[in-house]
């Protein structure tokens, strides 16, 4: 099949107009045929396009899509291109048990073989709820087709009594808010349901906002268009140039190889920054970038988006909501105050066929109470920290997100400023912390660090968003609301947490972090990058000599059979959390 894919001028032809296996074309086109697409249509040469359709009725934050897809259809028409809309691996990020990390991969793996296997000349990838974006990406990636990335949009901005109610960031205060007694559990529901008052994604700078604007600042959508919010008509009117535009791709053979360089992943990092994006942009942007052999590591984060300011002010770092931040002006606004201090590759090509440079210069800031100019930013360093030490090899913290009450409770010695030790209090997963954290023979204190392990790819598959831990009822009431939390699992992008997350490697594979026991003292250093446990090289190697004698860190059985395929062979979340067989697989389409 793979000589018969190049046959043609399109890669389509192989299957529709191919003089060199009239039978097969015959059996191709019959099927096709079937729901009333013409010969004359399937033949005229012109350009295929798929619509890989992540929304459904079990992705609600995608669903919007189902309805987008018409108006991108009518733009494929319109520029003489012929659309194929195929439904995608469900994935939904609040409503897959365990969790969702589980299914980016395995959507990848779907839109791969679909990509490869199937009569397609270009794809839209419809994007959203955090994980379809990567998932798509990824998957475009490897095949190399060319592609372009849709947003479903944001929902609108959440109010309660007059106030802006974010996605995520709402349910950790009406949580404690419950547990101070402050509300019933009606009153709960009723305040977290006013964050989603319409369709799209959360509206908060999660992982989803954080997702779509880099899918745009890597150059993979139409310039302005990551920020629309769902139900707007200019929503609508994106999704018809959306279509148009994949078309003249096809013709251009502009493929995501040409777009998405190191170049642009430098650029999505420093938006990253800006934007007050999710700990999750640098578990799929590496993920992604390997799957395109660009060389990109943890590192990069720092080095290139650690003195970016924060411009954005978007819950859970700020105030405002991505209706906001829309109007404010979105990813051109920032991308032009980044251009300002040459921290843009202006040269970057994008989708639209010019450069991330001429696309973003002179884009207006509409309301710097959203998007702050660069001269009076948010936050003067926005970045990851990346740390290092006994306990694991990388971990990031998100800067911008460090508390008042914390700064003033865990970095107030005037020595060390940057510094604190505490005592750990070690959680095997999160079901044990559920279990433990409110009884007081846990004895969690002011003084505690709290330790999530056990989350990681492996140890919960597919790493579980848990590591930022509320502090027990008891120190809740009185007022003690930021605990230092460490951990090989993920973060909600939406939790204001000041937590040390994305451990690698996990305790599952042998990490620093399963040694590690209730009661050790550690020292965190964020000026100096690094965390450790504060034992002797001795007593650390019998530990690990221990562990290792015991069978290593024990972790639950498989659920499913996914979840045993890809534990076997997923890589940490430093490197992106990959299938490590599939990053061989490089450009299929041209192969
Ligand atoms: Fe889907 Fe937040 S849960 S975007
Ligand atoms: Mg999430």
């Amino acid at each position: 099949m793979t000589n018969d894919i190049k046959a043609g001028p399109l890669r389509s032809r192989a299957w529709f107009d191919n003089p060199s296996n009239p039978d097969m074309t015959a059996l191709y086109l019959e099927r096709y045929l079937n729901f009333g697409l013409s010969q004359e249509e399937l033949q005229s040469g012109k350009p295929i396009i798929g619509i890989a359709q992540t929304g459904s009725d079990l992705s609600p934050c995608n669903r919007h899509h189902l309805e987008l897809a018409k108006r991108v259809r009518e733009g494929i028409r319109e520029a003489g291109g012929i659309a194929l809309e195929f439904p995608v691996h469900p994935i939904q990020e609040t409503g897959k048990r365990p969790t969702a990390g589980l299914d980016r991969n395995l959507a990848y793996l779907g839109l791969v073989e679909v990509l490869y296997g199937y009569p397609l000349d270009g794809v839209v990838l419809t994007i959203g709820c955090d994980k379809t974006t990567p998932a798509m990406l990824m998957g475009a990636a490897t095949v190399n087709l060319p592609s372009i990335a849709l947003s479903v949009g944001p929902m609108l901005n959440g109010w309660f009594r007059g106030e802006r109610t974010g996605s995520g960031t709402i349910v950790w205060k009406a949580r404690e808010m419950m547990a101070a007694g402050e509300i019933d559990y009606a009153g709960f529901v009723k305040l977290v349901a006013s964050s989603a008052p319409s369709t799209g994604y959360c509206n908060t700078m999660g992982t989803a906002s954080t997702m779509n604007s880099l899918a745009e600042a890597l150059g993979m959508q139409l310039p302005g268009s990551a920020a629309i919010p769902a139900p707007y008509r200019d929503r609508q009117e994106v999704a018809y140039l959306t279509g148009k535009r994949i078309v003249e791709m096809v013709h251009e053979d502009l493929k995501p190889t040409d777009i998405m360089t190191k170049d642009a992943f430098i650029n999505a990092i420093r938006v990253n920054s800006a934007i007050g994006g999710s700990t999750n942009a640098p578990i799929h942007l590496n993920g992604l970038a390997r799957h395109l052999g660009v060389e990109l590591t943890i590192d990069d984060w720092q080095t290139y988006g650690e003195e970016v300011p924060l411009l954005v002010n978007l819950q859970p770092a700020g105030e405002y909501l991505a209706e906001d931040y829309y109007h404010a002006g979105g990813v051109p606004a920032v991308v032009n105050q980044l251009m300002e201090r040459g921290l843009i590759h202006e040269d970057a090509p994008t989708a639209n066929g010019k450069t991330i440079g001429d696309n973003c210069r002179g884009a207006i800031i509409e309301d710097e109470n959203v998007i702050r100019p660069i001269d009076r930013p948010l936050i003067d360093h926005a970045g990851f920290r990346v740390l290092k030490g006994n306990l694991f090899d990388s971990a990031i913290m998100k800067l911008s997100v460090i508390s008042k009450e914390f700064r003033d409770r865990y970095l107030s010695n005037a020595d060390d400023p940057m510094a604190f030790e505490g005592k750990a209090i070690v959680f095997d997963g999160p079901e044990d912390y559920h279990h433990r954290i409110d009884d007081p023979a846990t004895a969690v204190d002011e003084r505690s660090v709290l330790f999530m392990r056990g989350a990681g790819p492996i140890g919960y598959p597919g790493a579980a968003e848990v590591v930022n831990m509320r502090a027990p009822d008891y120190l809740l009431k009185r007022g003690i609301h930021s605990l230092p939390c460490i951990g090989d699992g993920r973060q909600s992008g939406t939790s204001g947490s000041p937590s040390i997350l994305n451990a690698s490697p996990e305790a599952a594979a042998g990490g620093g972090l399963a040694i590690l026991k209730t009661g050790d003292m550690v020292r965190i250093d964020l000026g100096r990058g690094t965390a450790n446990i504060l034992i002797s090289d001795e007593e650390l190697a019998e530990r690990h000599k221990a562990l290792e004698e015991a069978g290593g860190y024990a972790y639950p059985a498989h659920q499913t059979p996914w979840q045993e395929i890809q534990r076997g062979i997923v890589s940490q979340l430093s490197t992106g959390a990959v299938l490590e067989p599939a990053i061989s697989y490089q450009r299929l389409a041209q192969g």
